[in-house]
C-alpha cells in the first residue's frame, strides 16, 4: 500500500520524506490555504522533494476553465497530478488530462457510483473521504469496501486513494480492505509507529544494558 501525506507544508512533507515514508502528497485549495504559500511555489517545492505523484486542485468548476488550470499546474513538474472534484465538469475534464497522458485525481467521492464513474472517465486515483463520511454518522470505510468490489470487478486500473483519514485505524482497515493508497496528515502517519509495548520493551532494555556496563563498537 502506498502512502501519501496530506498536507502542503513543505517542512513536514521534507521530514516524512527523510524517513522514508512517502509515496506522493494530497493537496487542497483548504491545505493551500493553511500553507500561507502560493499554489505554484508551494507545488513547485514539494515536487523537488517528493518525486511520486503531488495532487494539485483546480479550483474552476466549468470544464474549459478547468482544462486551462489543468495546463498552467501540469507545467509546474511533471509530478504534479492534476485533481478535479466529482462533477460532470470535473469528469470531462479527467478524461481529456488523461489522454493527454497526465496523472488525475479525481476528488470529493462520496458514493460508489461516483467512484464508478470516475473509473469510466480513466481516473488515476479516486479519492474517497472516509472522515467526512464517518463525521455524517455513516461507516466511511463501508464505502471503500464497495469501491474496492466494484473495481475488482470489472478490473478497473483506477487506483483507491482512501482520503479524509483522521485515525490509525482507518489507514489499518484501508490495508485490510486492499485499497491502493492512504492520504493522512502527517501527525497520523507517525502515530502509526506508536505501540506502548514497544515503548515499555524499549525502556526495559536500555535498563538492563546499562547495568551490563558493556558498549558495541
Ligand atoms: C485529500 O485529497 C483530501 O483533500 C483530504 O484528505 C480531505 O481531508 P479532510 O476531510 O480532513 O479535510
Amino acid at each position: 500500500m502506498k502512502f501519501f501525506v496530506d498536507t502542503a507544508d513543505v517542512k513536514e512533507i521534507r521530514e516524512l520524506n527523510d524517513l522514508g515514508l512517502l509515496d506522493g502528497v494530497t493537496t487542497n485549495p483548504s491545505l493551500i490555504l493553511k500553507s500561507g504559500g502560493k499554489i505554484d511555489e508551494v507545488t513547485r517545492q514539494i515536487c523537488e522533494i517528493v518525486k511520486g505523484p503531488v495532487s494539485a486542485e483546480v479550483t474552476a468548476t466549468e470544464y474549459s476553465e478547468m482544462m486551462q488550470q489543468a495546463k498552467v499546474l501540469a507545467k509546474i513538474a511533471d509530478n504534479v497530478c492534476i485533481k478535479v472534484p466529482l462533477t460532470l465538469d470535473g469528469l470531462k475534464a479527467c478524461k481529456a488530462i488523461r489522454s493527454e497522458g497526465r496523472l488525475v485525481n479525481v476528488t470529493l467521492c462520496f458514493s460508489a457510483n461516483q467512484a464508478l464513474l470516475a473509473a469510466k472517465a480513466g481516473a488515476t486515483f479516486i479519492s474517497p473521504f472516509v472522515g467526512r463520511i464517518d463525521d455524517i454518522g455513516i461507516d466511511g470505510m463501508e464505502l471503500i469496501e464497495e469501491i474496492k468490489t466494484i473495481y475488482d470487478n470489472y478490473a478497473f486500473e483506477t487506483e483507491i486513494l482512501v482520503a479524509s483519514v483522521r485515525t490509525v485505524n482507518h489507514v489499518k482497515q484501508a490495508a485490510l480492505i486492499g485499497a491502493d493508497v492512504v492520504t493522512a496528515p502527517p501527525a497520523t502517519l507517525k502515530a502509526l509507529v506508536k505501540h506502548p509495548l514497544t515503548d515499555k520493551g524499549l525502556d526495559q532494555f536500555l535498563a538492563d544494558w546499562a547495568k551490563t556496563g558493556q558498549s558495541i563498537g
